[in-house]
Formats: C-alpha cells, structure tokens, sequence
C-alpha cells in the first residue's frame, strides 16, 4: 500500500523562536531561501505523497498563501520577462499536488493536532513530518522510510542517537534491534530524564503510521506537560501493533531552536550552488 498522505503540524505556539513567531508560524522562518514547510512539503512530494494536510492554529494565513497560486506575482514576473524566477514561484505547488487545511483550534498537543487529521486521512497509512525538524538525506528521508514500510508494512518512527543530556527534549525508544539500521520496538517513552531513559534513541520529526494510531492517541490520557502526546498513542499502537525504528543516513536540523536554525542557514547556504563559494569566502575572511 502507498502513502499518499501526510500531516504537517503547524499549530505549534513556538515559544523557544519568540519574537519572530509572535505573528507568524515558526514553519515560514527562511532557511537560506525556502521557509521551512517547503523543505518538509518537498521532502514529502519526494517520498510520492500527493494530499499535503496543514493541521494549523492561528496564523494560518501566511502557510496557504505560501501554497497557493500568486497571480500578481505570476503576473508581474511574466511581463518583466523573469522565466527563472516565475519557474521558482510555481515549483513550489506542483500540479499534482493538493493542499488541505485543517483547523486545530487549541494547541492541546502534537497527538491533538494529528488527530484533527484524522477524518481526511481515513483508514490507510500516512506521514507526519514535523517541519521544524529539517531533514537532509539522500534519499531524502521519507522516501528512505517509505521504502523501509513497503519492506515491513509496519509503523516507521525516523531516530539518531541523542546525547545523554538531551532525552529530556524527544521521544525515547527501546526494543530488538532487527539490522544495523531497523530497531523492533517495544517501549517509547516521551522527553525521560537521562536516567530514566531506555535508550538514547530519539525520536525525530518523521512518521510513518498506521491509522490504528488515531484511536490509541483519543485514548490517551494528557502525558507529559498536560498535553496529549503522539507519543503515548505509539506507545499505545505498540501493544496492539509492530512499530519500528528507523536510523535513517541524513542529518536533522532543530530548527524549532534558535542553534539549530542559525545552524541550517549557514551549512545550506555552503551548500547551496550559486551563493555557496562566496559564502565560503565570507565566512573564511571573518574574524572569531
Ligand atoms: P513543539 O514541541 O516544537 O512545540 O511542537 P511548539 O509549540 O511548536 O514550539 P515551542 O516548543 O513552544 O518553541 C512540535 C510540532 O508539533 C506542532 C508544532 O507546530 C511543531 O511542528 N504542534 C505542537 C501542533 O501542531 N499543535 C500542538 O498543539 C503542539
């Protein structure tokens, strides 16, 4: 069975970005050239997702504009003759491609939030990706965890290895490693301290779900926080159903975090093709 689902969560009141998320979504923050959302919509569009689901809270405004078609814009580049660029402004939502927004009225949690989904996904597996998580992966990373499902039809949780001193900040888990990359999973646990954490495991912001997860997330009780946990419906569907851990080959970028982020601007734009090498320079010629 494909996934041509996937939920983006972006009701997040994004506390750790303020100010620059007083009034807009911390997923529109820029990284080199694309805000964020972009990076997890192509991410997904990659891995053959086609029904992109925007779970989203009050500043919903700037994310179905960012998607959406900008006539004047389209308008104004053709006339100046700008081909390259009006090429860049309609890449951003292929044809194919269909964008959904579903309302979450209260930030109750990341459960919440996927739960809101749960009517447009109905009953066949899906994605979450979690946009402040910047993922670079080649293959990108859902498709490395598409082709791990299509292996296993099983849940698929995207983790890396955590220091010790940051469990507090993820998702845990411990089970039966199946090969270098695939852990069987028996027990997650949401942000332990270090000494109670089974593993220094972590879950990022990758998902791939079955829907029974729905039904274990309504049943939850509110987990650490006072908030209902995407987490505690895993460790629910983990009774039930097999769930597995997948190191993937890539590197994340918190970008929900003020370090993370500034850390993403500066390897992208290394990386990146036009302002690389004189980035390079720039930085090379700065005085620490
Ligand atoms: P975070 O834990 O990063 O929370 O959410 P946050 O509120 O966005 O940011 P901080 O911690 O206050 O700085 C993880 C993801 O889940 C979404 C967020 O938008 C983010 O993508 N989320 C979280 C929701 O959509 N709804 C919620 O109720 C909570």
């Amino acid at each position: 069975m494909q996934i041509t689902k996937a939920i983006f969560p972006v009701a997040g009141l994004g506390t750790r970005f303020l100010p620059a998320t007083k009034a807009q979504p911390k997923e529109m923050l820029p990284v080199v050239d694309k805000p964020l959302i972009q990076y997890a919509v192509e991410e997904a569009y990659a891995a053959g997702v086609r029904e992109m689901i925007f779970v989203t809270g009050r500043h919903k405004r700037p994310i179905e504009d960012h998607f959406d078609m900008s006539f004047e814009l389209e308008v104004a580049l053709e006339q100046a003759g700008k081909q390259e660029l009006l090429d860049v402004v309609r890449s951003v939502k292929p044809d194919d491609m269909e964008c959904i927004y579903v309302r979450q009225a209260q930030a109750l949690g990341l459960g919440h939030a996927v739960l809101c989904a749960q009517r447009l996904i109905g009953n066949e597996p899906f994605a979450v990706l979690l946009a402040d998580d910047l993922m670079v992966g080649r293959p990108p990373v859902l498709k490395q965890m598409v082709e791990q499902f299509a292996e296993w039809r099983a849940s698929i949780l995207a983790v890396q290895e955590v220091p010790p001193e940051h469990t507090r900040r993820y998702g845990i888990v411990a089970g039966t490693q199946v090969n270098e990359q695939l852990m069987d999973v028996s027990r997650i646990v949401e942000k332990p301290a270090p000494e109670a954490a089974p593993s220094r495991l972590g879950v990022a912001g990758r998902y791939l779900l079955t829907p029974g997860v729905f039904h274990e997330i309504a049943n939850q009780p509110r987990g650490v926080g006072g908030e209902i946990q995407l987490t505690d419906g895993i460790a629910g569907l983990l009774r039930r159903e097999k769930v597995f851990a997948y190191r993937y080959d890539g590197k994340r970028y918190d970008c929900g975090s003020k370090e993370g982020f500034l850390q993403a601007n500066v390897e992208l734009a290394l990386a990146h093709p036009e302002l690389g090498p004189g980035f390079r320079d720039y930085l090379r010629a700065l005085e620490f």
